[in-house]
């Protein structure tokens, strides 16, 4: 695992940024954390794995709740919803509250760090909101699970987002999939957004990733931080048939 360090002009707080974890070992993420203190960490989505497919409880039985736990006794830690939490529960969210981390499910909420008033956001993955409806139409779990078209291009749920931008103070965002910054978010006024999901674009040769969901062949946002604001990490682990290859895992520090 990589320690990445970029620098956003304007960021008056250290952040760690940690995406992707999909159900693996945390020991090494949990002693970068330690060494490198940050003022606050966000967690960006897909720190589940979701097969098989099953409602509920998924973060307990994932054993995530121990990761969240330590990360949340070392600074405010804040979680958003990527595409493999879309079977998440009120319940799950509950058990991550417990953990003293901060889960963002298109909500957000303030902090004062290093006196900066911070708006901290998690815009959460079309594909939990779309399971969601599905399933408050009446469809059963196995049948809203076969809508794999609706729950892959559904969009986000973006209502709650005026609001959020109007609020005083320097906004962060957690939003898990890249894609989404250019469609929805490029236009308004956050400061930063944190994202993962493209895995570094699976096999990356002369610094250009190969291959990302929702953005496929040639993928333009993989890793790094672009007008200043989007950045995106690589991912902690790979969930895709595909090894990752030039494309080390990493966790990634903003300051
Ligand atoms: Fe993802």
């Amino acid at each position: 695992m990589q320690e990445t360090y970029y620098t956003v002009p304007g960021c008056p707080v250290r952040i760690a940024l940690v995406t992707d974890l999909h159900e693996r070992p945390y020991a090494r993420v949990l002693e970068s954390l330690r060494k490198n203190r940050p003022d606050l960490i966000c967690a960006a989505g897909d720190f589940l794995y979701a097969k098989p497919v099953r409602e509920g409880i998924k973060v307990e039985a994932a054993g995530v709740l121990p990761f969240f736990r330590a990360a949340a006794a070392l600074a405010p830690c804040y979680v958003s919803l990527g595409n493999h939490e879309w079977m998440v529960t009120e319940e799950d969210l509950r058990l991550l509250r417990e953990t003293g981390a901060h889960p963002l499910d298109n909500a957000w909420e303030t902090v004062t760090r290093k006196g900066a008033q911070l708006v901290l956001g998690g815009l959460s993955s079309g594909r939990v909101s779309a399971y969601r409806r599905l399933r408050e139409a009446g469809l059963t779990m196995e049948a809203a699970a076969a809508e794999k078209d609706i729950l892959a291009h559904d969009p986000p749920v973006l209502g709650w987002l005026d609001e959020y931008c109007a609020a005083p103070g320097y906004h962060i965002l957690l939003c898990h999939h890249p894609e989404y910054y250019p469609r929805y978010l490029k236009a308004r006024g956050i400061e930063l957004i944190l994202s993962g999901h493209a895995h570094g674009g699976q096999v990356r040769l002369f610094g250009q990733g190969l291959y990302a969901p929702g953005q496929g062949l040639f993928p333009k946002l993989t890793s790094g931080v672009t007008d200043g604001r989007l950045t995106v990490s690589r991912g902690l682990a790979n969930c895709q048939l595909v090894p990752r290859l030039f494309n080390p895992a990493e966790i990634v520090y903003i300051g």
